[in-house]
């Protein structure tokens, strides 16, 4: 899939998520196979711009290329003067968020609500495109409610305003993540567009993808809660698409040695206790899906401290390596 002058290779990309996709999780997903990987939305507001959450969102020091970075916001201006603030700070291509359901976006009208003002939409798309001399790519719902499924509209003004891409997640706003998502208005839209389409939603397996894309034709697909706790699934995916045959699970030895660089990361960019009370997140995520984890989860979350999360994490791996049943002692 090409974005202006980036070739997106692997094509299967992370998708952007507020508090989940930040710098070290998104490095780490590169690494494991993600064709791009979008940063969290960053307001449009200058004024939360030297907050600490924005400082960290807006930090892309040693990322691979391309840098994409998501801007959320309701004013083409303000959007406008976001996008070619970001691009001085290393983005290479601005993403515009219009597809978050979050109350906190959609109050002030930002997020998946603007695709109910389809005017205010083609002010946004033009002014920001007009801002920045890289690739500006969206990202949509299928529409407002099942009543209002205007994402072919939004599409068509988006590729008349010079979007580069475009990305659906197929759940109109008002279903939040309930439901099943449907790629069948996906499917109609590519077929209309010149631009790239990323499908997206409920992609969580090799086979998934390979299906959706099939039956969207699309470009490229875009996965979110899949890759939480299992960033591995990107390399999972891309091996499948390209050979058709499925890659072994990791072993444990590899998910423990990615784990803890992971934990590592993000002790580094959030500093102490920051650090340590995000990497639970994670950990929960990575401990989801086996029943033993449980007590594991409990035990690595009372750590208060950097070096307690990561040597309570590798006993345990070392342990369930070892054959052994993990000694769980409290986290001191
Ligand atoms: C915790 C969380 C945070 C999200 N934050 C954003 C965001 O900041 N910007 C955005 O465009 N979409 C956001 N989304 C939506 C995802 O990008 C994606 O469209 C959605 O999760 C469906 O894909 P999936 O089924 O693969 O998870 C978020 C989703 C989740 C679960």
């Amino acid at each position: 899939m090409q974005i202006g002058p980036y070739t997106i290779a692997p094509n299967v990309v992370l998708a952007p998520m507020a508090g989940v996709t930040d710098k070290p999780f998104r490095q780490l997903c590169k690494r494991l196979g993600a064709g791009l990987a979008a940063s969290e939305m960053t307001i449009s507001d200058p004024r939360f711009w030297n907050t600490r959450k924005s400082i960290h969102r807006m930090d892309h020091a040693g990322e691979p290329a391309p840098i994409s970075v998501q801007i959320a916001g309701t004013e083409p201006q303000q959007l406008a003067d976001a996008a070619r603030y970001n691009v001085d700070h290393g983005a290479q291509i601005i993403d515009i968020n219009m597809g978050c359901p979050a109350k906190k976006v959609c109050n002030a009208w930002a997020g998946s609500a603007l695709m109910r003002d389809e005017a205010l939409v083609a002010r946004i798309l033009e002014a920001v495109v007009n801002a920045v001399p890289v690739p500006v790519t969206l990202k949509i719902r299928t529409g407002w409610c099942a009543d209002v499924r205007n994402a072919p509209t939004i599409a068509r003004i988006a590729e008349d305003s010079g979007i580069a891409a475009l990305a659906i997640h197929g759940r109109t706003r008002d279903q939040h993540y309930t439901g099943q998502a449907e790629h069948d208005t996906i499917a109609g839209i590519k077929a209309t567009l010149r631009i790239p389409v990323l499908a997206n939603g409920d992609i969580d397996s090799p086979q998934k993808a390979e299906q959706v894309l099939k039956h969207t034709g699309a470009d490229a697909v875009m996965v979110g809660r899949a890759a939480q706790g299992r960033p591995w699934i990107f390399r999972e995916i891309a091996h499948y698409l390209a050979t058709g045959e499925q890659l072994p699970p990791p072993t444990l030895q590899e998910v423990r040695d990615i784990l803890l660089g992971h934990l590592n990361d993000l002790h580094g960019f959030y500093g102490e206790p920051q650090g340590v009370r995000i990497a639970r997140k994670h950990l929960g995520w990575y401990a989801k899906d086996r029943p033993e984890n449980a007590a594991f989860r409990a035990v690595v979350n009372a750590a208060e401290s950097a070096d307690a999360q990561l040597r309570l994490t590798r006993d345990y791996f070392d342990a369930l390596i070892a054959g052994e049943t993990p000694a769980l002692s409290p986290a001191a």
